[in-house]
Formats: C-alpha cells, structure tokens, sequence
C-alpha cells in the first residue's frame, strides 16, 4: 500500500452484496444453481419467450429493493468522501446498494434491475414495479417493447468508454466479490495492471484471476473492505 493514490476504481461482484443477504451467482445455492443462463439472461432467451424472462427479473425486485447496503458498501462511501483522490464504482451488480449507502460515480456495466429499456425509442424507464410485454412505453408510448435494462451475455457492456478511461488512468485497483470468471470485467484488472496500478484482490478464495493482482485479502468485504480504507486514510494522514 503506497503513501497515496491519485485515482482509484474498485470493481465490484455478487460477493459485495452477500451480506446484505442478496444471492451470488455461481455459489452453492447460486443465482445460476436454480435458473439456467440460457432461459434468463441472453438475448435469444428473451426472444423465444420475454414473459419468462420478464417475470424472473420482476421475482428478484422485492428482494433487491429491501436489501440494505453492509459495511464493505459503506466503506466505499467512506473513502469517496474522506479519502484525497477520485474514487470510481464499476459495479457488474444490478443492485441498488451502492446508491443506498449514497456512494457516487457508481457505473453499473451489467446494467440496473430497477430499469427497463424501450427497444423502440431507447428510453430508460425507471420502476421497481413490474414490466411485462404489456408495458407501455412512457416516451414514446409504444406498448410490447420493454426490456429489462439488464446485459444480457453476449450484449454490450454499458459505460465502456468511461470504464476503459479509468481503467487506463488509476493507479489503484481493488477487485471486490467477484469470481472473475465472466469477461470482459474479468479483464479489468489486467488493463488497470497494464497502466501501472497496484491490485488488490477482495475475496473469501483465491479466483482464477489471481494471477494479476499484486495482493489479496481473504475474507469477508464487510470485515476485510472497511479495514483496509481505515489503514489507507491512516497511511494518507501519515499515522502508520
Ligand atoms: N466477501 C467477499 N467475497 C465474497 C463474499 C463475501 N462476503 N461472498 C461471496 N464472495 C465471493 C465468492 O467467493 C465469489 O468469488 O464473491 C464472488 C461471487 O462470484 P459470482 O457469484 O460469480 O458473482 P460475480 O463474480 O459478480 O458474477 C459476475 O456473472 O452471471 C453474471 O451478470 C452476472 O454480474 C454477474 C457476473
């Protein structure tokens, strides 16, 4: 850990959320372990039946939007508000807990589970409620073309020129819950390597991605994540 760091990204996976009670994907009793990939989140899944895949991003809303943000969210926010130099989000997460524990300069590339995207005009609605292939778009009142604002695999990531400028200007990167299996963000750590950033590696295990970070720390984000900001604003303030 250097004396101090001028622009920091921390990507962030499932494993964030964990503790505040949401599913990760790939675990045992994972997201992935009760729906098959191919019937919810790919573009060939919706077209052959956008009912289903509408009624499996409503199931999850209730959840998502009682959860409430834990410590590693908090820490996030603390070091945004305390720490000397730009902090950025790149969040692969569809949650709201970032926003919850009112963090900013939150860039959710897999997209938001509380938006809808109107494939006629491209306007995003906003609604923790229900959509459907009802759903009437509120710009350009088309019925029967909302999707829900989520990536789907093989679709674009969003906020890739944003994500490619960060990643090519911190010089410090901290990859939190996430398994690193799923590109391009588990390239990130690589490019921000590339441009020179110290890595570090949050996680309960060692990913397949290990070999690119420069550090890891095991353990839970809620534990481990504020610990680390409260050595880095001591180690910025000079008392370690
Ligand atoms: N603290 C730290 N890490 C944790 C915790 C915790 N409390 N709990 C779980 N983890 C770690 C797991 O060890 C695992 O490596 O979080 C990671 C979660 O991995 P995944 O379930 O694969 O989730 P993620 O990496 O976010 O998936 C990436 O895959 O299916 C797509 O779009 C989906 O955004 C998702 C992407």
């Amino acid at each position: 850990m250097k004396q101090n760091y001028s622009s920091i990204v921390i990507l962030t996976g499932a494993g964030i959320s964990a503790e505040s009670g949401l599913s990760t994907f790939r675990s045992e009793n994972g997201l992935w372990n009760h729906h098959r990939v191919e019937d919810v989140a790919t573009i060939e899944a919706f077209q052959r039946n956008p009912e289903y895949v509408h009624e499996f991003y409503n199931e999850l809303k209730p959840e998502l939007l009682k959860a409430k943000p834990n410590p590693a969210h908090l820490a996030i926010t603390k070091l945004q508000n305390e720490y000397p130099a730009c902090v950025s989000i790149i969040t692969q997460n569809v949650d709201t807990l970032h926003e919850k524990a009112k963090s900013h300069n939150i860039y959710h590339i897999h997209g938001q589970i509380n938006q809808a995207v109107c494939l006629n005009c491209g306007q995003i609605l906003e609604t923790w409620g229900d959509v459907s292939t009802e759903t009437v778009c509120p710009h350009c009142a088309v019925a029967g073309m909302m999707k829900p604002n989520i990536v789907f695999f093989g679709e674009n990531l969003l906020f890739m020129d944003k994500v490619e400028k960060l990643l090519s200007t911190c010089d410090l990167f901290l990859s939190v819950g996430t398994s690193g299996v799923v590109f391009p963000a588990a390239a990130f750590v690589q490019t921000a390597k590339l441009y020179g950033a110290e890595t570090f590696e949050f996680n309960l295990e060692k990913t397949s991605n290990n070999f690119y970070f420069d550090h890891h720390i095991f353990g839970k984000a809620g534990e481990t994540l504020p610990k680390f900001v409260d050595d880095l604003l001591a180690t910025k303030s000079g008392q370690l």
